[in-house]
């Protein structure tokens, strides 16, 4: 007898097959037994008849339960209308009948999800919503392989900030204090000077107290780094790479998307070339539509929604006030006020979903700005180190997967496109 899985199901049509799944449903009508299975690959519906069964076994059946785990070995029989496939069982054994399973077909609160998201996990969208993760990160892999850049793993200790001081968790580290990485990049532009293009893909912290619903203190981010490239190469990858992450939901995920009801157009349209505009042209446009940002302003989540409301397809917003931006950022030659960098917005809303910028190069230039952040040199001084042996132009761009997968899934809150979600709330299972 063949073990299958039932992805494969199509492949043994009037065969019998053995299949171990669980029954995520199941209903009865007299004579005739309706289980839906679940084996982590796809769904089926086993049929069970009593005509075909023994009078022990027709009774077992009754037994079933919600979650139960079988062994169930059966003809494979294509559904007369769908393209589907059903299993007509021919023997059965139960793995473990199931206790009364608390996530029921009733409406329930996401708290009690949350609270319950060990089991929340095999509920059909949220299994749909991590498989569209792992085509996201497989696609994110085969891309920058594909474009020459190595995989450089960056420490999650750390001895300083990345992103600014105010998110940092600190932990004690034997008599020293450490710091929970909040992006690879300082680590990576290390690396470019041994293998050119590198990127990581990792856990990272933030110690936000921010409660929206694209925010998370725990999150994974892929960084990008490049030498020789200046701000409209980085931006050229960005928009690539995006564009091939999207194709690869659109090509392997279309049942996963179903499940979700995604309307997929927007995602169609990734073939567009992106959108492009200026910080001051899109504070002048929000203030236009009635926004209070004011010129130097970051760019709030609500101003995000509002610019990217009226546009069909990812939108990059470039050369910030420096202001407001990270040390590390390079000033723009023609306007020293002015950062090259860039964020990407996801259209129907999403906001940001990559930050990036060209780096300064210039080893007396970043230890103004590494002093005017009033950031502690000697932590820095390996950093300002590789401005000394071979400097280069160069740049790169993180994402956080959550916010791609929540985009990419069409569903409104991160803290359900990562397994187990960290918020300032929540921190359990
Ligand atoms: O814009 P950020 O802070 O940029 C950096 O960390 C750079 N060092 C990256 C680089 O140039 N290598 O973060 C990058 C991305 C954001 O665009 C967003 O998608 C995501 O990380 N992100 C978060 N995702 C979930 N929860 C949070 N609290 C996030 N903060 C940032
Ligand atoms: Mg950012």
């Amino acid at each position: 007898m063949e073990k299958v899985f039932i992805k494969d199901l199509e492949k043994f049509v009037d065969k019998e097959v053995e299949i171990r799944a669980w029954v995520s449903n199941f209903r009865s009508s007299g004579k005739i037994s309706f289980w839906q299975l679940r084996d982590g690959t796809g769904y089926s519906q086993a049929i069970l008849a009593q005509a075909d069964l023994s009078a022990d076994m027709w009774e077992e059946a009754a037994k079933v339960t919600i979650e139960t785990s079988v062994k169930v070995i059966a003809k494979v029989a294509k559904h007369p209308k769908k393209d589907e496939y059903e299993l007509q069982v021919k023997d059965f054994e139960y793995i473990q009948i199931a206790e009364e399973y608390p996530i029921g077909k009733k409406e329930h609160g996401v708290d009690f999800l949350l609270d319950n998201r060990h089991l929340w996990l095999r509920s059909s969208k949220q299994w749909a919503i991590q498989r569209i993760r792992n085509t996201l990160i497989q696609a994110t892999y085969q891309y920058m392989k594909e474009n020459s850049f190595i995989k450089i793993d960056s420490p999650i200790l750390t001895p300083n900030a990345c992103e600014g001081t105010t998110e940092l968790f600190e932990l004690e580290y034997f008599d020293k204090k450490a710091y929970l990485s909040q992006s690879g990049q300082l680590y990576l532009e290390a690396a470019i000077f041994a293998h050119g293009r590198v990127f990581d893909f990792g856990p990272v912290f933030r110690a936000e107290k921010s409660k929206t619903r694209r925010h998370l203190t725990e999150f994974w981010m892929m960084d990008a780094e490049m030498a020789f490239a200046d701000l409209d190469e980085n931006l050229k990858i960005q928009e690539d790479l995006i564009r091939f992450m999207v194709s690869a939901v659109l090509d392997n995920n279309q049942a996963d998307l179903d499940i979700l009801e995604r309307d997929t157009k927007p995602l169609e349209n990734i073939i567009k070339p992106f959108h492009r505009i200026t910080h001051a042209e899109a504070v002048a446009k929000l203030q236009s539509m009635g926004s209070k940002i004011k010129d130097n302003d970051d760019l709030g989540a609500e101003d995000e929604t509002m610019l990217t409301k009226g546009f069909d397809n990812p939108l990059f917003v470039t050369h910030y006030p420096a202001e407001i931006k990270a040390f590390y950022m390079k000033h723009d030659d023609k306007d020293d006020s002015k950062a090259l960098c860039a964020d990407l917005l996801a259209p129907e809303g999403y906001g940001e979903i990559i930050g990036g910028s060209q780096r300064e190069d210039d080893y007396d230039e970043l230890l103004r700005r590494i002093k005017e952040h009033k950031l502690p040199v000697e932590e820095f001084q390996w950093y300002l180190d590789l401005r000394k042996y071979g400097s280069v132009q160069h740049g790169g761009f993180g994402f956080g997967m959550e916010r791609i997968v929540a985009w990419v899934s069409g569903i409104q809150h991160v803290r359900e496109t990562i397994p187990f979600p960290r918020t300032i709330y929540r921190l359990k299972p």
